[in-house]
């Protein structure tokens, strides 16, 4: 039985907790505010919030429901459109009637439900941030101009929130209705999660519906990142240990990361878009096996180990040797990753991401890259990079770091590793490049890593003539 609150009304179901949840939204309770776009995640139509209780208190994040099972909302509050509003039009939908900020209106009540998510964070309002929670977001129509101008009036409106707790100053400000006061009370009445075993993995479920989504509704599904267990990150002697169940989103709030990796948030945000972050998982990016995928070039430059479990049973793996082929792992189907661990930078090596896409946002690499090196007094003493797209699986670029250790940091250096690169790889032709075309890129992103980790000793110049 899966559980949850909708809205105001709690909602106890016996469908498979693959069940989508815009199906049961619009099908089953017949709250069609919420609208179906692309069912693939990436038009925003159908975004709803999901609310949790954490450490006493309620979190909220957009979401797409064309991709979450119920399952992973069990014990949680889902609001939709329908949710929000009152007898008088909230400052959000308000400010988007008075910027013209909806014409045909298809997709206004996603805006709407990203703003209103906006608003619930514990965060200091800045228009910045209200223009980052519509990332996901898509409008046919109108041009953005006008919607960006009601997400500067909603930031602007929100400037005396109580960010600590922000239920109440919102509420009594009609940003939302009153009954979210006490949502996190009728949570913690609600029985934990089902268990895990033997079921169909689901992490955030972003690449398996979008994949299989027929199969998928039908299924009985183990929820990794409804487990607070699976979902955390720790730091203990320079150690880092992420949960198997720890979305992207979580990493980006880690304050541990976010200090170890200044540009954590910069690489993020060249990652899908607020609702996918919110839900998709690290570990789900690294079994979906993709050649591009963004965290699985980020872990393995970092040469992340994980560690999988079943029946008791565990075993650990460098990630660069989980890929044996195209979509074929070092598992067993029903071995789960329960965490992954990495050394932490040290004060002498430095890590960069790159990634190149046709668009800069809400679109998958051509070509991606990261690297760890380790430097001192002009001697490179350790170096591991990644490559994307370049092989039929995340590439771990075991020779070139090899090439790289013990040489000098010297412009002759990185040309001549740069050639080891080229023996290294094998891209074909496809709809994202030509072989010459990512051969190309990933020199360019390979000398990129240099210049910007080495600003004093690489200059731009010297390696771009
Ligand atoms: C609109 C959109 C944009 C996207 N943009 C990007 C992008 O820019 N870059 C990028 O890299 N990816 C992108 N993706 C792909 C996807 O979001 C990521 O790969 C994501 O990290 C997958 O995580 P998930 O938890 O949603 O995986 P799921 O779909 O839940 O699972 C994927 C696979 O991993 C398995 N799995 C999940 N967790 C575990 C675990 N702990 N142990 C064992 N198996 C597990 C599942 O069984 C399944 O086989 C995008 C997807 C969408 C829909
Ligand atoms: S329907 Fe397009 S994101 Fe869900
Ligand atoms: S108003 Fe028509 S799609 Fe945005």
């Amino acid at each position: 039985m899966v559980e949850f609150i909708l809205n105001n009304e709690t909602i106890q179901t016996d469908k498979p907790n693959g069940y989508l949840l815009l199906d049961l939204i619009r099908y089953d309770k017949c709250l069609t505010g919420t609208k179906i776009g692309c069912r693939e995640g990436d038009c925003g139509a159908c975004t709803i919030l999901i609310g949790e209780w954490v450490n006493g208190r309620m979190n909220y994040s957009s979401a797409t429901s064309c991709l979450t099972p119920i399952g992973n909302v069990h014990g949680k509050h889902v609001v939709t459109i329908e949710g929000l509003n009152m007898d008088q039009l909230s400052p959000v939908q308000q400010s988007m009637i008075d910027e013209s900020g909806t014409q045909c209106g298809f997709c206004t009540v996603g805006f709407v439900v990203s703003l209103s998510g906006y608003c619930l964070e514990n965060a200091t309002p800045t228009y910045k941030g209200a223009i980052a929670s519509i990332d996901g977001n898509i409008c046919r129509c109108t041009g953005y101009k006008s919607i960006e101008r009601a997400a500067s009036n909603i930031a602007a409106s929100l400037e005396k929130k109580e960010i600590d707790s922000p239920i109440e100053w919102l509420v009594s400000n009609n940003f939302i209705p009153s009954y979210f006061t006490g949502i996190g009370d009728r949570l913690q009445k609600i029985a934990s999660t089902p268990t895990l075993n033997g079921h169909q993995v689901v992490g955030g479920g972003t690449d398996l519906y979008v994949q299989r989504p027929e199969e998928m509704v039908e299924l009985a599904v183990g929820s990794i990142s409804s487990d607070p267990s699976l979902r955390f990150i720790s730091v203990e002697d320079e150690t880092c240990t992420i949960g198997g169940g720890t979305t992207v989103a979580d990493l980006s709030e880690s304050k541990e990361l976010k200090s170890t990796f200044p540009q954590l948030n910069d690489y993020i945000k060249l990652v899908s878009s607020s609702p996918i972050r919110n839900i998709s998982t690290i570990a789900g990016n690294f079994v979906n096996a993709s050649p591009i995928g963004d965290f699985t070039a980020f872990f393995l430059a970092l040469d992340a180990q994980i560690h999988l479990a079943v029946n008791n049973k565990a075993r650990s793996v460098y990630l660069k040797d989980f890929y044996k082929g195209y979509k074929e792992l070092d598992k067993t189907g029903q071995e789960i990753i329960s965490k992954i661990s990495f050394q932490l930078p040290t004060k002498d090596s430095c890590f960069n991401f790159e990634k190149i896409s046709k668009r800069e946002h809400l679109d998958i690499a051509s070509v991606n890259s990261a690297a760890t090196i380790r430097a001192l007094g002009g001697e490179i003493l350790e170096a591991h990079i990644s490559a994307g797209g370049v092989a039929p699986i995340p590439k771990y670029l075991a020779e070139t770091g090899a090439f790289l250790k013990g040489r000098e940091l010297s412009v002759k250096t990185i040309r001549s590793a740069a050639e080891v690169i080229q023996s290294e790889i094998s891209p074909i032709s496809d709809a994202r490049g030509s072989e010459d075309y990512k051969r190309l890129a990933l020199r360019q992103l390979f000398f990129a890593h240099f210049i910007k980790l080495f600003p004093d000793q690489i200059a731009l110049e010297s390696l771009t003539i």
